[in-house]
């Protein structure tokens, strides 16, 4: 009878650990502790633990660990069960599956939710008395063609009502910034910008304005309307569910460089548009609503460099606004004022 040889060193792991073992060793945990929910060793902690005492980055780690927090508390304050659970993971599958080059769902949720918004809040702090900022879009093209203030930037037979945009740019102590440019794009009068347009061969209702060296810019182009974002994919649904509409309040979008001062990306918004305290994206400002008017006089058209003929609709709409710009001192001030010790 064969005798039972005595095992030593049994396998413990496949092939694959065995080659990670070689060159990553995990620390071991406190495993004999409890780690089920209602001790005070809870899952959560367990999480922290292990992240704390592997993950090398400390930005990383303090960012899992804050959203592992709030993810876990999120499901204890609403007792989240297996099926709901599901559901969510089938929806943000579903966002995954249905997002293209041209339309990325999870930005869609990220901007629904208002994320976007705050993250731009909070990467772009402003002074008391500066133009606030609001997100790019998905827009924005950076080569615009670069034009000298008074331009017209919307090509003959654009859709839509004429406007005169007549803007300034001051810093803090009201003085005109020299040297600044001025990115420019918005939709037209059907909410279309140029680049949703088949077959597009070349800028329209865009550009990038060289403005006088007080500070002084303006442009011709075409009257923005309000126009909905995405919705036939998990976003829309999403808006459905809640009761909320994607329909974006008219605006115009502009970047604002000049040398010493802060980069300013924002939009305004022409308080007769309807959407404004809706907007899909809280992108919309109360700073950044404007009174504008409506031009009857031909000579004034005129002098803003309108062919009678251009002026349709017997008005020219009239759209002013002045942007104030901190410094990058004044901004690096700011943030200093604001700066928020991180937790690990
Ligand atoms: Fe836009």
């Amino acid at each position: 009878m064969a005798s039972v040889k005595q095992m030593t060193d049994p396998l413990l792991v496949g092939a694959a650990i065995r080659a990670q073992l070689k060159h990553e060793i995990p620390q071991d945990l406190p495993l004999e502790r409890d780690c089920r929910e209602g001790t005070s060793y809870t899952i959560t902690d367990h999480v922290h633990a292990l992240h704390k005492s592997l993950c090398k980055e400390p930005r990383t780690l303090q960012l899992i660990t804050a959203l592992v927090s709030h993810l876990h508390a999120f499901a204890r304050d609403t007792s989240l069960t297996h099926a709901e659970w599901a559901k969510v993971v089938e929806f943000l599958t579903r966002a995954g599956k249905e997002s293209t080059d041209y339309k990325n769902e999870f930005v869609l949720l990220s901007d629904i939710l208002g994320l976007s918004a705050l993250v731009d809040e909070l990467t772009h702090p402003k002074p008391l008395g500066c133009t606030d900022s609001c997100e790019e879009g998905p827009f924005y093209q950076p080569d615009a063609p670069e034009v000298p203030s008074g331009s017209s930037l919307a090509k003959i037979g654009t859709i839509g009502e004429v406007m005169f945009f007549n803007g300034v740019i001051k810093n803090t102590k009201g003085e005109g910034v020299k040297g600044a440019k001025v990115d420019v794009w918005q939709a037209d009068g059907d909410g279309i910008y140029d680049v949703q347009y088949p077959g597009r061969e070349e800028a329209n209702d865009r550009g990038k304005i060289i403005a006088e060296t007080d500070g002084t810019f303006c442009y011709r182009g075409i009257l923005p309307t309000a126009y909905p974002i995405p919705s036939d994919g998990p976003g829309g649904d999403l808006l459905r569910l809640l009761g909320r509409h994607p329909h974006r309040a008219a605006h115009i979008h502009f970047m604002l460089k000049a040398p010493g001062y802060d980069d300013l990306t924002t939009a305004l918004y022409p308080s007769h548009s309807p959407f404004l305290g809706t907007d899909p994206v809280f992108a919309t400002k109360k700073s950044l609503i404007c009174q504008i008017v409506e031009e009857h006089d031909p000579k004034r058209w005129k002098d803003m460099g309108f062919k009678d003929s251009e002026v349709k609709t017997g008005r020219v709409w009239v759209w002013k606004y002045q942007f104030v710009l901190p410094s990058v001192e004044e901004v690096q001030q700011f943030k200093r004022t604001q700066q928020v010790t991180p937790k690990l």
